[in-house]
Formats: structure tokens, sequence, C-alpha cells
């Protein structure tokens, strides 16, 4: 059996990162239009920058939990029959162990120059002034994240269409199902034919396409899942 699991910030929530959408999460506060866009940041890079430092901390503190874990336990008994899409910058999904998976929405430890294109993975702001600059040209760093009106990766998007368009089960953990492209897969595989499983506590604009909802957060949805497969 091939299985696609697409996951979103809700697999992460039990590890102390907030999701976006829900109460208490970060758009709550927090306008995403006035600092996740290329406009904000040309206005005011620092400031998107005391953002993603923000968030950055509160992921270094956390740590992979029981759905993260889960997923890697699947790849590891499927194989080249698993594949990961992921919407989560957080890298707890690598940090876990999974291996076989796309980030649609880019990863927040990586940084990219925006004069000469150059990109650094793992890069610390820590000491850097705000906005940090280019080692190579000087230019301006920015996180290597999407941001609203920003294209997908091109190759980490098709990949994550071939898994929809090939797989017999399409798995959606903790998304909304709010943001396209990544909220399109789960219909792309169930016009293919895959069954659709839903893991979120609440309903999503996603549950009237899963044939399965368990209704239950990640940690305990993803054990579920595992004694299912
Ligand atoms: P959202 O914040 O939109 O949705 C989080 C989902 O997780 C909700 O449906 C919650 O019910 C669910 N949830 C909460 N706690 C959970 C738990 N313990 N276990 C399972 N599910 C839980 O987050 P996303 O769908 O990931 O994009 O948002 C998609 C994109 O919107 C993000 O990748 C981000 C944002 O704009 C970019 O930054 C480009």
């Amino acid at each position: 059996m091939r299985v696609a699991v697409l996951t979103g910030a809700g697999i992460s929530a039990e590890s102390g990162i907030p999701t976006f959408r829900d109460e208490g999460g970060l758009w709550k506060n927090l306008d995403p239009k006035v600092l996740a866009t290329p406009t904000a940041f040309e206005r005011n890079p620092a400031l998107v920058w005391e953002w993603y430092l923000q968030r950055r901390s509160i992921i270094a503190k956390a740590k992979p939990n029981a759905g993260h874990l889960g997923l890697v336990e699947l790849e590891q008994e499927l194989g080249e029959n698993f594949f990961l899409i992921t919407q989560n910058v957080d890298g707890l999904h690598q940090r876990a162990g999974s291996r076989r998976l796309v980030e649609l929405h880019g990863n927040i430890w990586k940084v990219k120059c925006l004069s000469c294109d150059a990109s650094y993975e793992d890069y610390s702001t820590e000491s850097a002034q705000l906005p940090p600059r280019c080692r190579e040209c000087g230019g301006l760093i920015r996180p290597a994240v999407v941001w609203f009106g920003e294209p997908l990766p091109a190759d980490a998007l098709e990949t994550a269409y071939r898994w929809a368009q090939n797989c017999d089960l399409f798995v959606c953990i903790g998304t909304s199902g709010e943001v396209y492209p990544a909220a399109h897969l789960p219909y792309v595989a169930k016009e293919a034919g895959a069954q659709v499983v839903e893991i979120n506590p609440k309903e999503t604009k996603l549950s009237p396409l899963a044939d399965l909802c368990i209704r239950e957060p990640a940690t305990k949805g993803v054990q579920e899942l595992l004694k299912m497969i």
C-alpha cells in the first residue's frame, strides 16, 4: 500500500508550537499580511526578522512528539511506499528522523540572500545585526520560507502532486485545509481513487472529503493510524 501524508501546524501543536489559525494561534494577534509578505520585508526587514527570531526560539525549544515519531515508524515500515508532505517550516519531522519528505513552505532555519541567491542552512542570526547580511555579497538575508503571494518550490510541489496522484491512502494531519495549493492535494488524491483519512480534533474544510475522520490530537491519532495500517 502506498501512503502519502500531508501535515500542517497541528502536528507540532503538542510540541508547544502555536498553530496559525486556532485560538491563541500565530495569526490571531499578528496580521500575517503585515509580516509574511515580500512587501512587508521590503518595507521593514528588521521587524519581519524579529518575528521569525521569536518563532525560531519557540521551535528551538520544542521536541518532536509521538505524532512526528509515529510517522517515522510508518516510513521505516513502508519504505519507498511512504511519502511525507509537510507545510511546516519547523523542521521537527527531520529532527524526529523522517527522511522521505518535502517541505512545501520552506524551512525556518534556512535563509537566502536577496541579491546573490546564496543560501545558507542553519544560519545563526543570534549575534547578527538585524536584518542580517549575506557573507558573500553583503545583500539582505531573508528566511527561506514561502510568503503570501509567492510560488511554492516547484520540485517539492511536483513531488507532492505525484504522490497525491499515485497513492492508495492519503492522510491529512493537523491542517485546516485553508491554504492552497497544499489544500488541493487531498482532492487530487481522492479523484485518483485514494482513500482519504483526516486526523484532527476539529472539523475542517477537508472533513467532507475524508472517508475516515480520526477526531483526536495528532499524538493519539497517528498511533491509531499505525494500528490500522
Ligand atoms: P492552521 O493553523 O490553519 O490549522 C491548524 C490545524 O491543526 C487546525 O485544523 C486545528 O484544528 C489542528 N490542530 C490543532 N491542534 C492539533 C493537534 N494537537 N493535533 C492535530 N491537529 C491539531 O495551520 P496549517 O493548516 O498548517 O503557511 O496552515 C497552513 C499554512 O498557513 C501554513 O503552512 C502557513 C500558514 O499561512 C505559510 O507560512 C506559507
